[in-house]
C-alpha cells in the first residue's frame, strides 16, 4: 500500500477593490499594503500551471495549509475556489484545507465563518479540528489556528481544540502508527532564519507539542505562513518534523516564482519526503527527494536567494 499526499502553501489570491465598504479599519491598511506589495509579488495568473501540475501527479490527497486570500474578501475566495476547482472535481473528498490568518482577516470574518462558507466542502465533518484516516494507521488532524486581534493576526490553539484532539486519541481502539497535522501556523520556528522574526505566532501551542511527543509515533506538521519552503526537525519533540510549503506564487527579487510544493509519500513502513518545483528558465518540473532533518536542524528548500519572508500582521 502506498499513499501520496501533496502539501501546498500560501496562495494569497488578491483583488484590489474600490468599494468604500471594503475600506474599513484593518482592511484599509491591508488593501493599501496590498496595492504596494502583493499585487506585484503574488503571481496569481500562474495558478493554472500549479493546479495542472498537482493534478498530473495523481495524488491520493491534496492538503492546503491556508492563506488562500489576502484580506478574506469574497472575490478573493471566489478566485481561490475557481483555481482549485479542477482538483475538487477530480479528487472529491481528497482536497482538504485549513484557514490561514488572511482567511480570518477581521473579527467579522471569524464571526461569519467566511472561510467555511467557501471552503466547507474541503473539511471532513462540520467542526474543527477534523480527523481523517488517510490510510490504515495514518491519521490527519486539521486545525483551525486562525484568529484575529483586530489589527495584527496570529494564531492561537484553543483549549477546546486540544481537548478534542486528546479525546479523539483516547477513543481510538487502534492507535495510529503515524500522524500528520495540517495547520497554517507552525508551533516552532527555526532559530535565526526569519528575516522579520516576531516570535512565536501560534500562541498556546505547547500542549499540542506535548501531545505529539506523548504519542511517540512519527509526526509531520504541515504548515505555511512563513513564505519560504523548508523542513525543520523539532528541537523539542524528537518524533516531529515540520514541513513548510511556503508560498508557491510569490515572486522573489523580480524572478518568476517556482510554484513549488511538498510531497509526503508512504509505502509500508517507509516514509519519503520530496519537493516539487519548476525551473524558472526552462519551466521544466523537477521532483527532488529530501531527507527529514534531525532535531533542531533546518533544511532550506527554496530556490533562489535565501530571503525568508515572514507572513503575519497586515503584510
Ligand atoms: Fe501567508
Ligand atoms: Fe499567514
Amino acid at each position: 500500500m502506498a499513499l501520496t499526499a501533496l502539501h501546498i502553501g500560501d496562495l494569497h489570491f488578491w483583488k484590489i477593490t474600490f468599494n468604500p465598504m471594503h475600506y474599513l479599519g484593518k482592511r484599509l491598511l491591508g488593501n493599501s499594503n496590498l496595492i504596494l506589495r502583493r499585487a506585484r509579488k503574488f503571481q496569481k495568473h500562474l495558478a493554472g500551471e500549479l493546479i495542472e501540475r498537482i493534478g498530473a501527479l495523481d495524488p491520493d490527497y491534496i492538503l492546503f495549509s491556508g492563506d488562500f486570500t489576502t484580506t478574506a474578501l469574497r472575490c478573493e475566495f471566489e478566485q481561490a475556489i475557481a483555481a482549485i476547482k479542477p482538483l475538487a472535481d477530480r479528487f472529491p473528498g481528497r482536497v482538504l484545507a485549513v484557514p490561514g490568518n488572511h482567511d480570518r482577516y477581521t473579527r467579522r470574518d471569524i464571526r461569519r465563518l467566511t472561510f467555511e462558507g467557501h471552503f466547507g466542502a474541503h473539511r471532513p465533518g462540520e467542526t474543527w479540528p477534523f480527523f481523517l484516516q488517510l490510510e490504515q494507521g495514518f491519521w490527519l488532524i486539521g486545525i483551525d489556528g486562525g484568529t484575529s486581534n483586530g489589527l495584527q493576526a496570529y494564531g492561537r490553539l484553543k483549549a477546546t481544540d486540544l481537548a478534542a484532539i486528546r479525546s479523539w486519541w483516547d477513543g481510538l481502539a487502534e492507535k495510529p502508527r503515524r500522524l500528520a497535522v495540517l495547520c497554517h501556523f507552525p508551533a516552532e520556528d527555526p532559530a535565526g532564519v526569519l528575516k522579520h522574526d516576531r516570535g512565536p505566532q501560534f500562541h498556546d501551542s505547547r500542549p499540542l507539542l506535548d501531545f505529539l511527543a506523548e504519542t511517540a509515533v512519527p509526526a509531520f506538521y504541515l504548515h505555511g505562513h512563513h513564505h519560504h519552503r523548508w523542513l525543520y526537525g523539532s528541537p523539542t519533540v524528537p518524533n516531529l518534523t515540520y514541513l513548510n510549503a511556503g508560498a508557491p506564487m510569490l515572486r522573489r527579487e523580480g524572478k518568476r516564482p517556482d510554484l513549488g510544493f511538498l510531497e509526503l509519500r508512504t509505502e509500508g513502513e517507509a516514509i519519503e519526503l520530496a519537493v516539487h518545483y519548476q525551473d524558472m528558465r526552462t519551466l521544466e518540473w523537477s521532483r527532488k527527494r529530501v531527507e527529514a532533518p534531525r532535531g533542531g536542524a533546518y533544511l532550506n528548500l527554496q530556490n533562489g536567494p535565501e530571503v525568508q519572508d515572514a507572513d503575519g500582521g497586515i503584510a
